[in-house]
């Protein structure tokens, strides 16, 4: 035994909450050690998410079941995006809650625990050069922020209200933390921002103004980098020089996500997603053209605001002709307080269910195709993880899944894999 206190967290939302999660962990390292079982914990914290408002019920759901089985004094803190958007009204709906820290003020989450009812949601606290502890929960993967915020207005979209203006970190913070998580044996560096190529339009000082495209040079060169991954790039900032580096620099993972949202211009206006079908579709042909290896993945709102039978089938036609290798659907859901949320033209649960089981269905087809194709295919996976039955999982450098009879040993490491069972959800593979 340590002597130190237990600490409970969940993640919800995306991958910077992941990464919040871990500097919340390293914050408070000195007092705490993680937990997975609630009942054990001293504090149970939740770090939240807010895009759409199912996480938002459940939040509440959970911490209610929290409360009725925790340890007597243990406290209950709510993080990240809902904690941003609610503030105190967070203690309304759950009075037992302790405290409330909003996604760009998780650097106070050690005065937090201390003060009662302690709550900081501010979303112009700039945290783009803290120097948070270190802590990272996996050894063959590191995650690292480049921006913090986002300065787009999409009109469903409630994340600017949630983590604020975009502010880029400088770079040489950047490098530092990647050639860190090189040196611990962190072979795959994987970039968090809401908009990766918007990277250097502000920084909260004076730095060096450079762009992704020269970010991501800077970093492939980092000695013990082999693999970039990177989330979120905005098909708005998909330039010639971005494509052009992202299909020639070798350390790039042949994975591009190109979120669509929508196939019809004019839906993508009312969104404020500042392109168009055709814009889309180029990028989307050119990126293929130079990088034939590429896999795309997307994320597509159905029912969106006015969303006519005609707008969804240009959905359906940029599916058909980008034949994406994954796709994210969401129904869409009403956020309080953006401009969306209080447009006329609605459409009903029922059309909007239809819709998401169309698109779904479809791409399932193209899927099944894509991966039929990869069969006695070989491709190097990056080994991460182990499954049950003497099994290892990894991926490909196009984020397929891989899955090998293995141990340990191939953990951390890079091997060539022929296919022989392509399924949707994993490729089953022998190494060569
Ligand atoms: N910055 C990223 C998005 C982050 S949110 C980008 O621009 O791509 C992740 C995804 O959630 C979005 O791409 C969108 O598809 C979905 N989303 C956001 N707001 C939503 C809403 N109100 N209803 C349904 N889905 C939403
Ligand atoms: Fe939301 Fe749009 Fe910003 Fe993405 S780019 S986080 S969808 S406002
Ligand atoms: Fe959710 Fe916040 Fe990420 S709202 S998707 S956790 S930025």
């Amino acid at each position: 035994m340590s002597g130190k206190k237990r600490l409970f967290i969940e993640t919800l939302g995306c991958a910077m909450n992941v990464r919040d999660t871990e500097h919340i962990i390293a914050e408070l390292e000195g007092d705490y050690e993680v937990t997975k079982e609630i009942k054990e914990a001293d504090l149970i914290l939740i770090n939240t998410c807010s895009v759409r408002e199912r996480p938002v019920h459940k939040l509440f759901s959970e911490v209610g079941a929290y409360e009725k089985i925790k340890k007597q004094g243990a406290k209950i803190g709510v993080c990240g995006c809902t904690a941003s958007h609610l503030g105190s009204d967070v203690f309304k709906r759950a009075p037992y809650v302790d405290f409330v820290l909003g996604a760009r003020n998780i650097s106070k989450i050690k005065t937090a625990v201390k003060t009662p009812k302690f709550v900081s949601v501010d979303i112009n606290h700039d945290e783009s050069e803290y120097a948070f502890g270190d802590f990272r929960s996996s050894p063959y993967k590191s995650f690292v922020n480049i921006m913090i915020g986002c300065d787009k207005k999409c009109t469903y979209c409630i994340v600017p209200q949630t983590r604020g203006d975009e502010i880029s970190i400088p770079s040489n913070i950047i490098l530092n933390e990647v050639a860190k998580a090189a040196s611990n044996g962190a072979k795959e560096i994987f970039l968090l921002g809401q908009n990766v190529n918007n990277y250097g339009k502000r920084f909260s000082g004076n730095h060096d103004k450079i762009d992704f495209s020269d970010l991501l040079n800077l970093i492939s060169k980092v000695d013990g980098v082999e693999r970039i991954r990177f989330t979120s790039p905005h098909p708005l900032h998909m330039d010639d020089k971005f494509l052009q580096e992202f299909s020639s620099n070798p350390k790039i993972c042949k994975s591009m996500h190109m979120p669509l949202q929508s196939g019809s211009t004019s839906i993508l206006k009312a969104m404020k997603r500042g392109y168009t079908k055709e814009w889309f579709l180029d990028r989307a042909a050119k990126l293929r053209e130079l990088c034939p290896s590429v896999s795309i993945s997307t994320d597509i709102i159905v029912a969106f605001p006015g969303e006519s039978d005609e707008d969804f089938a240009d959905t359906m036609d940029v599916l058909e002709k980008v034949r994406f290798e994954q796709l994210f659907s969401f129904k869409y859901s009403a956020r309080p307080l953006t401009p969306a949320a209080t447009m006329t033209n609605q459409i009903s649960d029922e059309v909007a269910s239809k819709r998401l089981a169309t698109l779904q269905a479809r791409h399932t087809v193209i899927l099944d195709e894509i991966v039929e194709s990869m069969r006695d295919m070989v491709f190097e996976v990056y080994f991460e993880e182990l499954r049950a039955g003497g099994y290892v999982v990894g991926r490909t450098s196009n984020n397929f899944l891989v899955q090998v009879k293995g141990s340990e040993e191939l953990l951390g490491k890079l091997a060539n894999v022929k296919i022989t069972d392509p399924k949707r959800m994993v490729l089953y593979g022998q190494i060569i």
